[in-house]
């Protein structure tokens, strides 16, 4: 065991992480956005709940303070080009839904998109948020919840692919 830098010790142990991507809305311009997350746990069997840590700078962060919903969605290996995207360029500059690969239909709830081609959806109602360092942490209560047998989830290690 030796003594090393935090963010060292962090890469040596991040590996593998289930990454997945949030829908919100942006309720004031009447768009909804995506973001592709590394940072999501499950923090309550009964209820279902799920939270979201988001950066303050993120445009997803600013739909968030003011639409209180979100789905959590875990991307197949068929939409590894679409959560790059989502992860790397702003809602600010570019509909995230003129993606390809990201078709969607309404879901139950908010009505938030559901990804038809991702493994699996979760709706979520905002019940608390936390303050975490230069991130916020959204928690979720799940309302709906969507599968796909046919697809599996991605890894951190897929997008290198
Ligand atoms: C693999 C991967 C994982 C990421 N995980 C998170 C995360 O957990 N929380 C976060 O705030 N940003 C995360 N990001 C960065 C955001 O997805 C990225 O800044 C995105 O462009 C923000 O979009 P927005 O401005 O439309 O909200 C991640 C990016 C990648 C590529």
């Amino acid at each position: 065991m030796i003594l090393d830098s935090t963010n060292n010790v962090i890469s040596y142990t991040k590996n593998p992480a289930k990454i997945a991507m949030a829908v919100v809305r942006d309720a004031i311009r009447d768009r909804h956005n995506l973001i592709t997350l590394e940072w999501f746990m499950r923090t309550s069997i009964e209820p279902a709940m799920f939270a979201i840590s988001i950066g303050h700078n993120r445009y997803s962060h600013e739909c968030l303070q003011n639409f209180r919903y979100f789905n959590l969605c875990f991307p197949s290996p068929e939409q590894v080009k679409e959560v790059i995207i989502c992860g790397t360029r702003s809602g600010r500059d570019i509909d995230k839904f003129a993606l390809e690969n990201l078709t969607h239909f309404p879901g139950k709830l908010a009505k938030l998109p559901i990804l038809r081609n991702a493994a699996a959806n979760f709706e979520c109602l905002v019940t608390t948020q936390v303050g975490s360092g230069d991130h916020t942490i959204f928690v979720g209560e799940v309302k709906y919840a969507w599968f796909d047998r046919t697809q599996r989830v991605i890894c951190y290690e897929d997008l290198k692919t």
